[in-house]
């Protein structure tokens, strides 16, 4: 896109467009009318100056701070979605974001020994500045990852080591994704208001738009059986239901405002669960009404982002802002948490539980983290995921537990975490 460069306004206008559907981070001031950033001086300032406040706010530049490698993933991220970087601009930008905006300090990955043994290979996905948000695990053994800035969902085939990726309409930018019995993936597209099926044998997508414009920004989706997805909606504060048969979605609003639908489950009673993360409460669904019950987390600064369950209805949830591991029994209301490894700023985020153990990834230590957590035991027991991993979105595990798949969303990777024997010892 950048090619066409800023001779094309109407592009720009729609890149601006497609930004607004998107969630900001806090700080960010709207378009126009926000106040100036100041950047510090040297080659490349101005570049950045003409090309990196369109969309969002300069601030989104002067608070990040990453590594070299990072920041010419986050460029070719930004290239993705059109920004009009000049191509004999890159190195030039490059060098100076490396320079004047060095990765903030962050706690540093607490390793801890323990009993079991894992492997972990990554995987750099076909396309730069992809940032793979989430990893699915396909019932004929492929590994499937919402490439959200590339606008593409990939598969991996394990055994032939080898990548596809299907272009999804534009501007989609794919978030949560999931297999149904016939094959097709399914997934939100997160920065245009529907729900997609995609068909990997025609590469044909079937949109169901979200009826209210006010759910811009789908998240994560679930089946509770062949015919209905459950889904959350971020920045639009709902949850929703969408009948595949018919098509029809029913949404409805959190009671608790810009409280963030975010990750869900699905207990074994049919029962979803989702984690507000702007604000302290898990809240069921009722999957035939849609009422919605919240539930309080004992910490008013408890931000619960990703959730996983167990087989009886036990869910574990990443306490991204306090560093914590929670757990909340569905069945007695029972809420019990355990500081992180990697302290109050370690910032826990994706997580899945398989054959009775928790495993999350802390996505603000240095290296990120894969936690193995053992609720028998409490028990912690922590690696190092060798590309530092560049904050893990989502993880899943394989249908046997001997596998977590997980998406290494800035250093353009997917990823397999092996755990030694575990598929000759399940344990349910
Ligand atoms: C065409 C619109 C657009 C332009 C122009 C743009 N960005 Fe972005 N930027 C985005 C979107 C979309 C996101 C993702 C926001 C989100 O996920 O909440 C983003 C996020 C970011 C982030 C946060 C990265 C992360 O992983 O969360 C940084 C840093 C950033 N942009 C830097 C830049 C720089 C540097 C430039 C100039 C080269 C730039 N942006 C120009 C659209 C744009």
């Amino acid at each position: 896109m950048w090619n066409k460069g800023l001779a094309s306004l109407g592009l720009l206008l729609l890149a601006v467009v497609v930004y607004a559907a998107v969630p900001t981070h806090g700080q960010n001031s709207g378009p126009p009318g926000r106040p100036a950033v100041p950047l510090p001086e040297g080659e490349g300032k101005a570049t950045v100056q003409a090309a990196c406040g369109i969309c969002h706010s300069l601030r989104q530049v002067t608070n990040a701070g990453y590594d070299r490698a990072e920041w010419d993933t986050v460029l070719h991220m930004m290239l993705n979605v059109g920004a009009p970087l000049p191509p004999g601009k890159f190195d030039t930008v490059l060098n100076y974001l490396a320079a004047k905006f060095p990765p903030k300090p962050a706690p540093a990955a607490k390793l801890i020994p323990g009993p079991a043994r894992v492997t972990i290979t990554e995987w750099v996905v076909p396309t730069p500045g992809s940032r793979p948000h989430d990893p699915m695990y396909a019932p004929d053994g492929s590994v499937w990852y919402s490439g959200q800035m590339a606008n593409v969902l990939g598969r991996f085939d394990p055994r032939t080591q080898t990548f596809k990726e299907y272009t999804l309409p534009p501007r989609s930018g794919p978030h949560g994704l999931i297999a149904d019995k016939d094959g097709n993936v399914w997934y939100t597209a997160n920065f245009a208001g529907y729900i997609g099926k995609l068909d990997p044998r025609t590469g044909v997508v079937t949109k169901y738009p979200m009826p209210d414009p006010r759910a811009r920004d789908p998240h994560t989706l679930l089946f509770d059986g062949p015919d209905r997805i459950f889904f959350t909606v971020q920045g639009g504060n709902m949850v929703g239901r969408l009948d595949v048969r018919t098509g029809d979605i029913k949404l409805v609003t959190s009671p608790t405002p810009r409280s963030n639908p975010y990750g869900m489950v699905i207990t074994s009673k049919g029962v979803p669960y989702f984690a507000e993360f702007g604000s302290n409460k898990i809240a069921s669904i009722d999957p035939r009404t849609l009422a919605i019950h919240e539930y309080v987390l004992p910490h008013a600064a408890s931000r619960p982002r990703r959730v996983a369950i167990t087989p009886d209805d036990v869910i574990y949830y990443s306490d991204y802002a306090r560093g914590y591991l929670g757990r909340f029994d569905t069945k007695t209301g029972a809420m019990t948490e355990w500081p992180s490894p990697g302290g109050p700023r370690s910032e826990p985020y994706g997580i899945t539980i398989v054959n009775g153990i928790v495993w999350y990834s802390e996505s603000n230590t240095r290296p990120n983290t894969i936690v193995r957590f053992d609720p028998r035991t409490q028990r912690f027991q922590t690696w190092a995921i060798p590309s530092g991993g560049g904050v893990v979105r989502n993880m899943v595990h394989t249908p046997d537990g001997s596998a977590l798949w997980i998406a290494c969303s800035g250093m353009n990777r997917i990823g397999e975490v092996r755990i030694a024997g575990a598929s000759l010892t399940p344990k349910h």
